[in-house]
C-alpha cells in the first residue's frame, strides 16, 4: 500500500553512526518556571559502542534517553536516530522506527503481569507483524541468550527482580535493534544482582553487535566502561574512552 509519507529513507543521511545529537537543548516548563533539562549537548554513537552516561540526579540522564527514544522532542538541535532526523517524522514513522531500531529498558521493568516471560518477549515481533509460532521461537532464543531457557513460562510474578529485568532486555533485543536504551536498569536491584545485568549488557553490546547507551549512577558500569559521558546541568561536562 503506498505510504502518504514519503519513504524515510529519502531522509536518510549516510553518517553510519546510530545516534547523533547536533546542539540539543530540551526545556521544560513548570508552572511559571523553566527548566533546562539539557543545554547544547552533542554526541554520537557508532555502531556496536559501549557508552555509559552518567550524573547525578537532576543532570538530564533520562531526559536524554528519552529524546534518544523519540519519547520527546527536543526544544532545540537535531537528533539523527540510524541517520534519520526524528523530527521530519510523523507519530507513525517515528514508533515504527523506535520499534525497529531502538530498544529500551528502564529501571522498572514494564513487563505484562499476566503474560509469560515467553509472550512478554514476543510482544514486539507480534506487534512487527510475525506469525505467532515464528514470533515465540526468537522469543524463546532470546531468552535463552540471557539466561533464562528455563523460566520462559514464568509470569513476571513468579519470577526475582534480576530475572524481570533479564526477560526486559529480551524483549528490548529481540527485534534485533542497532541501539539499547538503558535508563538506570540496575536502579531497582541488590547489587550483585545488578552486577550481573551489567555483564549481561556487556556481553550482549559484544555479542549481538549492538551499541548500547547507559544512563547510570552505578559506579561499577562506570568503572568498568570503554566511553563515559558525564552530565552536569543539563551539560557534557567530560567523556573519556578507554581503548
Ligand atoms: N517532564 C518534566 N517536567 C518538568 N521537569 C522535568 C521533566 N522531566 C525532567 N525534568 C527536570 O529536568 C531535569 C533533569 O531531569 P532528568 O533527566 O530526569 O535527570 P536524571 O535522569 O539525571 O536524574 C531535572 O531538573 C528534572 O526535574
Ligand atoms: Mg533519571
Amino acid at each position: 500500500m503506498p505510504s502518504a509519507v514519503p519513504h524515510e529513507a529519502h531522509r536518510e543521511r549516510a553518517t553510519g553512526l546510530v545516534l547523533e545529537f547536533s546542539d540539543v537543548s530540551k526545556s521544560f516548563r513548570q508552572n511559571s518556571a523553566r527548566v533546562d533539562a539539557l543545554v547544547h549537548v552533542s554526541l554520537e554513537i557508532w555502531p556496536g559502542e559501549f557508552v555509559v552516561l552518567t550524573g547525578p540526579s537532576g543532570s538530564g540522564k533520562s531526559t536524554l534517553i528519552h529524546l534518544a527514544a523519540g519519547l520527546e522532542t527536543p526544544t532545540s538541535g537535531t537528533i539523527d536516530l540510524a541517520g534519520i532526523d526524528v523530527r521530519a517524522l510523523d507519530d507513525d514513522a517515528l514508533s515504527r522506527l523506535r520499534c525497529s531500531k531502538v530498544g529500551l529498558i528502564f529501571q522498572a521493568f514494564h513487563l505484562i503481569d499476566y503474560l509469560t516471560a515467553e509472550e512478554n518477549v514476543a510482544l514486539p515481533l507480534r506487534f512487527a507483524g510475525l506469525p505467532a509460532a515464528d514470533a515465540a521461537a526468537q522469543a524463546r532464543e532470546m531468552l535463552a541468550r540471557v539466561g533464562l531457557g528455563p523460566r520462559t513460562r514464568h509470569r513476571p510474578g513468579e519470577l526475582s527482580g534480576g530475572e524481570m529485568q533479564r526477560v526486559a532486555i529480551a524483549r528490548a533485543l529481540v527485534v534485533r535493534p542497532e541501539l539499547l536504551l538503558a535508563d538506570e536498569p540496575t536502579g531497582n536491584l541488590d547489587s550483585r544482582t545488578g552486577a550481573g545485568i551489567l555483564e549481561l549488557l556487556r556481553q550482549l553490546n559484544e555479542q549481538e553487535r549492538v551499541a548500547v547507551l547507559l544512563a547510570t549512577h552505578d559506579e561499577r558500569a562506570a568503572a568498568s566502561a570503554p566511553r563515559i559521558l558525564e552530565l552536569r546541568d543539563g551539560a557534557v561536562v567530560a567523556a573519556s574512552h578507554r581503548g
